[in-house]
């Protein structure tokens, strides 16, 4: 039997559980409770089909499905590949009530979702994410979409899936360096609006690096709950949401000048809140202290925490003002006052953002 624990998204009509718990691929009726009808296409890509494929589809008994493949990588989250999912719906005659299964990490996620809001204009969705970083982060809130050489997630959809379904046992194959990509999301929720969780995540990283069930679970619940609490009060991101991006200008700017898939999302994210932190120091709202305590979470982690040197700054200065937080004109960053604390602020000079982007190279 499956033990688990069930967390609530709540928008209204459209709220949706989050099933976090073991041997949740083992249990029909979770995942069969939420296909309001009689097909599904089961999207996912060539690593996880070997090992989560078949399980799924022993779930769908009854229902017709079929299950399309796509290439692994975070450099395959393009409209072209996109366009294989859509193939694939439309040779299997699926229709408007079909239901759009993404099994996979947030690259699979992300696509799937973005594939669920266009087809027909819309049909269901369900995320069954098999990485830390899709269970802690990705799979809930409804954001979706695909990368375009010039940015990082700049074409997609706010689009909710019915349900969440996050088997922790699908951790155990994950490799080292995509957990620590997952848990550079796990500390960001510390850092943006939990000081306590910050703490334990500290005073835990051994246990999570190990990989011990509970440390895992517990990580898992209290971000999936801080994000869930986030979207529904800001789903579409006019407010609070923006403050899930803390370290993501900067990291998408890596994952973009790097070329997409050479730094793990995580990892850019992990170097990207490390100069957030810099910066916020700089602006005077964050002390040296809390600084070396973020660098240090991060390395705990084995994360990245200094940019890549191969970039420069001003490829830096460019490929941030990109970013989806760009207002008219303008880039908000999400900076620091204290470990727990994050805002959304263009309160800084020109100056200052190539100040913070040069101290970025070093520890
Ligand atoms: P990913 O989807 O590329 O997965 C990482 C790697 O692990 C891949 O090689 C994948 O095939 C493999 N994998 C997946 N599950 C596995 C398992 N159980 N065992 C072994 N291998 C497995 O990367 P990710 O870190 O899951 O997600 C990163 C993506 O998520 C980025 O594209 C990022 O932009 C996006 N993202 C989206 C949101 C959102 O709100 N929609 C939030 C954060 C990140
Ligand atoms: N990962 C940022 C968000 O979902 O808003």
């Amino acid at each position: 039997m499956a033990e688990y624990s069930t967390l609530k998204v709540d928008l209204g009509d459209r709220s949706y559980p989050i099933y976090i718990g073991q041997n949740l691929l083992d249990q029909a009726d979770i995942l069969k409770k939420h296909i309001p009808g009689n097909s599904a296409l089961i999207v996912t890509n060539e690593i996880v089909a070997p090992l989560y494929l078949k399980k799924v589809e022993a779930l769908l008994d009854g229902i017709r499905f079929e299950s399309v493949i796509l290439p692994d990588g975070e450099q395959y989250k393009n409209l072209n590949v996109l366009n294989t999912i859509f193939d694939a719906l439309l040779t299997h005659h699926m229709d408007r009530n079909t239901t759009i299964i993404a099994l996979g990490g947030g690259v699979v996620g992300d696509m799937a979702g973005f594939a669920a809001a266009s087809y027909q204009r819309g049909v269901h969705l369900i995320q069954i994410p098999t990485t830390l970083l899709s269970q802690v982060d990705s799979s809930v809130g409804g954001k979706t979409g695909v990368n375009h050489p010039l940015g990082k997630n700049m074409i997609g959809a706010f689009y909710q899936p019915r349900a969440v379904i996050a088997d922790t046992n699908t951790l155990n194959t994950l490799d080292d360096r995509q957990l620590s990509s997952g848990l550079a999301e796990v500390i960001k929720y510390g850092l943006i609006k939990n000081a306590n969780f910050f703490d334990w995540i500290e005073q835990n990283m051994d246990a999570l690096l190990q990989r011990e069930p509970k440390a895992l679970a517990y990580a898992i619940e209290v971000s999936c709950q801080t994000k869930a609490d986030v979207v529904a009060a800001d789903e579409k991101e006019s407010g609070q949401r923006a403050l899930l991006n803390l370290g993501h200008t900067f990291g998408h700017a890596i994952e973009t000048g790097m070329g997409y898939g050479e730094w793990l999302h995580g990892e850019a994210v992990g170097a990207g809140m490390c100069m957030a932190a810099k910066m916020s120091a700089l602006l005077g709202w964050f002390s040296n202290e809390q600084v070396k305590k973020t660098i240090s979470i991060m390395k705990h982690a084995k994360l990245p925490t200094t940019a890549p040197e191969s970039m420069d700054e001003k490829q830096f200065l460019d490929l941030m003002s990109v970013d989806k937080k760009v207002l008219d004109g303008v880039l908000r960053l999400i900076l620091l006052k204290s470990i727990g604390d994050a805002v959304v602020t263009s309160d800084y000079s020109k100056q200052q953002l190539a100040e913070a982007i040069k101290l970025a190279y070093t520890d």
